[in-house]
């Protein structure tokens, strides 16, 4: 897009701008999204963009961004991460944006190896009661990849939205969250520490029909409300997943 002159591009570079953006981003999401797609300028070019002193130039950041990867259980070697380590991912956790600054992330942090495992109990239980529900059969394998995956981690953060405001809509709150994820996982890679965002056990039977898609089931609510570090009156949160943080002999 031509934006040299301030005046509002003609339809024809509009257009042929959009399909670009079209092309460009399917490139980007096919074949999960590491394909390299060649900025069209020089991203550190300072004349345009004066570079701060004492941050990070485009090279880096892109760099860090491409060095984030997901590590997961079988990756995790059993080490303790420094609770400094996690105090710095929260702490970048908590700068993301956030729409009429609800800061609508709650963390709640597993880190006591009984914690842990109550935890990872509870994922084993939901999972179960989930395939009964649906009349499939409980893997064994899976069963095991919880546990081991509680066993080997250092903290496991249950990534929770407040479902009370009413400034924004919900799915900007979830948003809000993903992106202080976001942070934490970059954080994590400057750290040299793995993490992974999991799922597991965060769908209760009514999701399918609630207005985002999910609803926790009861058991995980009430767990997670007895494991709020602060609780504010009448609050209610739900469960996004569960961020894994150990030590990994992978980066
Ligand atoms: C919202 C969300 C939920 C996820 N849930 C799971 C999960 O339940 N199990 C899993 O193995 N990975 C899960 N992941 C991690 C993805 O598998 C991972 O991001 C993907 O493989 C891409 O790899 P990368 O993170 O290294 O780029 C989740 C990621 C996100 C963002």
């Amino acid at each position: 897009m031509d934006t040299t002159n301030g005046t509002a591009p003609s339809l024809p570079v509009a257009l042929t701008s959009f399909v670009m953006t079209v092309i460009i981003s399917r490139l980007i999401t096919k074949n999960n999204h590491h394909v390299d797609v060649q900025p069209s300028s020089e991203p550190n070019d300072e004349q345009t963009y004066p570079q701060h002193p004492s941050l990070p130039n485009p090279s880096q950041a892109l760099k860090l961004i491409k060095t984030r990867r997901s590590i997961f259980t079988k990756q995790f070697s059993g080490k303790p991460v420094h609770q400094s380590i996690v105090n710095d991912m929260l702490e970048a956790a908590r700068w993301a944006p956030n729409h009429h600054l609800t800061e609508p992330w709650r963390f709640i942090v597993f880190e006591s190896p009984g914690a842990r495992l109550e935890l990872s109990g509870l994922l084993c239980k939901l999972y179960s009661d989930a395939q009964e529900a649906k009349g499939k059969p409980i893997l064994q394998a899976k069963i095991d990849k919880k546990l081991k995956g509680a066993q080997l981690s250092s903290h496991i953060i249950a990534i929770c939205v407040s479902t009370n405001g009413v400034k924004n809509p919900f799915v900007e709150e979830i948003a809000s969250v993903s992106m202080a994820v976001q942070n934490m996982h970059l954080m994590a890679t400057c750290h040299g520490v793995g993490a992974y965002w999991s799922s597991g056990g965060i769908y209760g039977p009514a999701s399918s029909s609630s207005k985002v898609g999910i609803e926790n089931p009861e058991e995980l609510s009430q767990f997670l409300v007895r494991h709020l570090p602060y609780h504010k009156s009448g609050e209610s949160i739900t469960c996004l997943g569960w961020l894994y943080i150990a030590t990994s002999t992978e980066i």
